[in-house]
């Protein structure tokens, strides 16, 4: 799919006569024409068209309003109608239904003197009617080919109401769990990352951007949103080149790579300088470096806002400088339509700048056909939603999604879960099994709650009305004595206990919903522990978007299924779960925390000077002295369940990671190689044998991991290079099989390039990030 503009770049840093060639950041790539963008026959027709424009048609081009429900700070514009027909809006968000984007397309394309027609967008994030588990979630089933089915039931959906542009994916790398907005992206690593970041672009984008049922897709918020200090939303991010680099950008070249049309510049600054105004990130990386040929979006006045970063001292300056760095288009705050004309006549902006980035926006209007097909048929719309299809991938995106952390036995039986229909009078106690709109999640697009089946109800279906006694006992946030003590007293008399508690989907988590604490809100805590104390078999349910901090919980509760924010079809996958129909794959994407002190927490960090981990077996030293190592005197430093953690009803053992296949076999390398004279010399490969050691069937998503050592700049203890999902039958073994490509070896080094240095390779096929035992290789010079 990819097609290289420059010869790969090859560093011969290999074993002897060996060279490992690998792709660099400066080499221009680009997706092929089927992606619409980069169609080169498109540019005729933007060029034709941008001949005949005059400065204040192109400047219209790159401005962009919500004319509906605002999601944050009002333009104060209104007249939006009489814009559109003097051709002063090129653009339009938070419309949603077919009729109004008509009506307003109507304007556009009858009334403007040029007839161009607007493209309409929306926050499309994880569903647009038909509402899937949030992001964080989705990334949770380790599952991408799933994840772009969503993208496309959205997208089908979406555009039948005439939106043909999604704000979404968010590929924000977030490795703090404060920051609300962990919710909708897909976690902590680049890899993983990436791969979900193209899934959705695929699903969005489908075959072709101008088919009648595609979405430009939006890769966001670029850059380092995610890194916001303190994990406070909208606050300062400093990371390094080097961090960025490796960390925070792989995931956006994913998305353009898969064809992102469009990009979002980002509300934080970014070691200094806002990004919203940032030419290093917007031109720099992803102009000439990426080759990217779509539109740059801001955030929603993210351009005004360079007035309160204080790089700008008014908003002519800001549009000034974000228009210089490389924002196409002003979202929301209308600065652009107030200054852009002004500053070209003062000589301040070249008008050809301008025309590049109405060129921008042309090509993504013509590569989305909209100039064939302005309008949406009106008569589609209704049929397009909720279609059975696509309900039933909800349900099995939300089952997929759903992490088993822990699962032991009651009095020495077997694990609690799964349940067993005979499991005798259930007590379904807290604010979460009958909460329809947090089971919709932080950014539920046209979901509404009377479409959400929810837990109470799945499960009365289920067990039937006789067996099921349901009391909130507390609200999320709040609860009296009466309502608490009911709710023990059921509890009591039931022979199990299931029990719901997290975080407010709608209100807790997604924009502006950072916090400081992440123990359950209001009397949760208390519930738990009066509900324990009754000594039954207790299961707890947890709905959040991000990880909790519940060490009581997870002391005291046998099993707890953490099931995020599961959509529409949240009850029906939560049933079949805990009842076994369908068995827990999911695994984290983000480190689960003990305490918030030990925020921010990634599983792939830098070792230190002073690493406190002993049985670090990369550790060239070995242990270190105990009390001055990088640790808290009162904390772990291991999260309480580690990146790629979760658990299934069978169990899984998983034989030495073994290097095979290589000519070399003293080094073991592990990848594809060529000799001096540029002959393939084939592929090396890393493999693990993993046997089901349960009595169920399974299903595992086998992890591949990696460390350098000796390399010019410190790398990870362990990185993620690859993941695959394989089913076991009880007691069958399977060998799993990597090939390491050289992309897997690669690092940005210290003069700024990514190459393959020499090092010393440590390779794990192991569970999830913390187990496994690595084989070794050497790079050699
Ligand atoms: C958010 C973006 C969103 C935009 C438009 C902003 O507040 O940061 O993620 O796409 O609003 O709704």
């Amino acid at each position: 799919m990819m097609r290289m503009l420059c010869a790969t770049v090859t560093f011969s840093f290999l074993l002897a006569g060996y060279a490992l060639e690998v792709r660099s950041d400066a080499t221009a790539s680009v997706p092929d024409a089927r992606t619409g963008i980069y169609d080169p026959s498109l540019d005729t027709r933007v060029e034709a068209l941008l001949g005949r424009m005059t400065l204040e048609e192109k400047v219209g081009q790159l401005v962009q309003y919500s004319a509906g429900q605002p999601t944050g700070p009002g333009t104060g514009r209104t007249d939006y109608e009489d814009m559109i027909a003097k051709g002063q809006i090129g653009a339009l968000f938070n419309i949603s239904t077919a009729k109004e984007t008509n009506a307003y397309q109507r304007l556009a394309v009858e009334k403007s003197r040029l007839k161009i027609p607007l493209v309409f967008g929306l926050d499309v994030i994880h569903g647009f009617r038909t509402i899937f588990p949030v992001p964080l979630a989705l990334a949770s089933t380790w599952d991408p080919p799933l994840v772009e089915q969503a993208a496309r039931v959205a997208a089908r959906e979406a555009s039948a109401t005439g939106i043909r542009w999604t704000f979404s994916p968010m590929v924000d790398i977030a490795r703090d769990a404060r920051w609300g907005r962990i919710t909708e992206g897909a976690g902590e690593d680049p890899y993983l990352g990436s791969e979900m970041a193209a899934a959705y672009v695929r699903g969005y984008q489908g075959t072709r951007l101008d088919a009648p049922d595609s979405l430009a897709a939006t890769a966001k918020h670029f850059v380092g949103y995610g890194a916001a200090e303190g994990g406070r939303d909208y606050n300062t991010t400093e990371i390094s080149e080097h961090t960025l680099r490796q960390i925070y950008l792989p995931p956006f070249r994913a998305a353009v790579d898969a064809g992102a049309a469009t990009i979002m510049s980002a509300f934080n600054s970014l070691n200094g300088i806002p990004t919203s105004a940032n030419p290093f990130i917007l031109r720099q990386i992803l102009r000439e470096e990426w080759g990217f040929r779509g539109v740059v979006d801001s955030d929603w006045e993210s351009v005004r806002e360079l007035i309160h970063h204080g790089v700008a001292i008014d908003r002519e300056t800001a549009a000034l400088k974000a228009f210089m760095a490389g924002v196409d288009l002003d979202m929301a705050s209308s600065v652009y339509h107030d200054h852009l004309v002004k500053l070209v006549s003062a000589g301040k902006v070249p008008e050809a700048r301008i025309d590049d980035s109405v060129r921008n926006v042309l090509r993504l209007k013509f590569a989305l056909g909209l100039f064939e097909r302005p309008y949406v048929d009106e008569a589609r719309e209704h049929d397009a939603m909720l279609r059975p299809d696509g309900l039933a991938l909800a349900q099995k995106a939300a089952e997929r999604s759903f992490v088993l952390l822990k699962n032991d036995s009651v009095s020495g039986d077997a694990p609690i879960l799964p349940l067993s229909d005979r499991a005798g009078r259930i007590a379904l106690i807290g604010p979460l099994a009958d909460d329809l709109s947090s089971a919709l999640g932080s950014w539920a697009g046209l979901g509404k709650v009377e479409d959400v089946v929810s837990f109470r109800t799945a499960l009365a279906r289920r067990v039937g009305e006789q067996n099921l006694v349901h009391h909130k006992g507390v609200g999320i946030t709040e609860g009296s004595d009466e309502d608490l003590a009911a709710a023990v007293a059921a509890a009591a008399k039931a022979d199990v206990v299931i029990l719901t508690l997290g975080e407010d989907g709608g209100g807790m988590t997604g924009e502006a919903t950072s916090r400081a604490f992440l123990g359950l809100p209001g009397r949760q805590q208390e519930l738990l522990e009066k509900i324990v104390a009754t000594g039954k078999p207790v299961v707890l349910v947890l709905f959040s978007g991000r990880p909790l901090t519940l060490p009581w919980a997870f002391e005291k509760v046998p099993a707890v299924l953490a099931a995020w924010l599961p959509g529409i079809q949240a009850g029906p996958a939560l049933v079949r779960t805990l009842y076994g129909e369908s068995s827990p794959t999911g695994k984290l994407v983000v480190s689960w925390p003990r305490s918030v002190g030990q925020l921010p927490l990634y599983y792939n960090a830098l070792n230190t000077g002073r690493p406190a981990d002993k049985s670090d077996l990369t550790n060239p030293l070995g242990g270190a002295d105990d009390t001055y190592v990088s640790r808290y005197l009162d904390e772990r430093n291991d999260p309480r369940f580690p990146f790629g953690f979760g658990l299934s009803y069978t169990t899984f053992g998983y034989g030495p990671t073994k290097i095979d296949g290589s000519r070399l076999e003293a080094s073991g390398l592990t990848a594809k190689l060529r000799d001096a004279a540029g002959r393939d010399e084939g592929v090396l490969t890393a493999s693990a044998e993993v046997t089901n050691t349960g009595s169920r069937p399974g299903e595992e998503v086998v992890q591949l991991y990696v460390r350098l050592i000796g390399t010019s700049t410190s790398q990870p203890v362990r990185a993620l290079k690859g993941f695959q999902r394989i089913s076991l039958a009880p007691g069958e073994t399977k060998k799993v099989t990597f090939t390491l490509e050289p992309d897997a070896l690669a690092l940005w080094n210290d003069r700024n390039q990514w190459v393959v240095e020499p090092a010393k390779v440590a390779v794990w096929i192991s569970p999830d990030s913390a187990h496994g035992t690595p084989a070794t290789l050497q790079i050699l010079p």
